[in-house]
């Protein structure tokens, strides 16, 4: 199988390199690169695409196990995997069980790591220029973005995809404190979760010690957070 993912360039993001297939088909090769504030700060990280792809191999695999449709078809063991193509969402679906992040610069009044009394689910434009700024359901039917029967459809996944995650976290030791969806649409109509699930796209604590990408944001060096993602594989038993 592997021999065959070759492709077109056909995007180029800060994470990851997309390839066309065909019809049907994606690579997404996962860089061997972090970069934080949009881009502004970006650094080497050898061996953090295949960190990284391997997180979301193991995450996407697992939400299948549960029923959760997603377009995850392969990985190829190293920085790869081979997904369905799909008509991107251009929204950025978060959960929080704790207060952290961006919800605490809008909503100062509530300590931060404060456990919510329910998981919090949002919704943010997929705007690097506007800097991914917080919309409501009603903004994403009005722009036509996707239906309220797709939104509510994506809210129930999000939040299965919360508590299947919480749980094997918990059951090792780990904390998840909040991460980030996207979604696309098949040509059957049907919503698919969809891009990473990854240390660059949720919050993972051990010991109130990050395993994710915020250990680069808040200061530390590409080879750390390398070392983090191998810590959090290897309590996750990803390969
Ligand atoms: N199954 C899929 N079909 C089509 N596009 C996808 C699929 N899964 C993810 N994508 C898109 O592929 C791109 C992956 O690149 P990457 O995540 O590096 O981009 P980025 O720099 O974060 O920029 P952005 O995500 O804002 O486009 C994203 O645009 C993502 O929305
Ligand atoms: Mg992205």
């Amino acid at each position: 199988m592997a021999s065959n993912w070759v492709g077109e360039l056909i995007y180029e993001g800060k994470a990851k390199r997309v390839y066309r297939v065909n019809n049907e088909f994606l690579v997404m090769e996962f860089k061997d690169e972090v970069t934080a504030f949009d881009g502004v700060r970006k650094e080497y990280a050898p061996g953090k695409g295949r960190l990284a792809a391997a997180q979301t191999a193991f995450f996407m695999r697992l939400l299948d196990k549960y029923g959760i449709r997603n377009h995850l078809v392969d990985w190829d063991g190293d920085r790869k995997i081979l997904v369905r193509s799909l008509k991107m969402i251009p929204i950025e679906v978060i959960v929080r069980n704790y207060a952290y992040g961006s919800f605490l610069r809008r909503m100062p009044l509530v300590r931060p790591m404060t456990k919510f009394s329910r998981p919090l689910v949002e919704f943010h434009l997929k705007s690097d220029e506007l800097h991914d700024p917080l919309i409501t359901m009603d903004d994403i039917v009005e722009a036509g973005l996707a239906s309220r029967e797709q939104i509510n459809e994506i809210v129930n996944t999000a939040l299965s995809v919360n508590s299947i995650l919480s749980e094997l976290m918990i059951s090792r030791g780990l904390v998840l404190v909040d991460f980030k969806l996207e979604f696309g649409v098949d040509k059957s109509n049907n919503v698919v979760l969809a891009d990473e699930l990854s240390g660059d796209t949720m919050r993972v604590l051990i010991n109130g010690r990050h395993l994710d990408k915020e250990l680069f944001r808040k200061g530390a060096s590409a080879m750390d957070l390398v070392k983090a993602y191998e810590e959090l594989n290897k309590l996750l038993g990803i390969p």
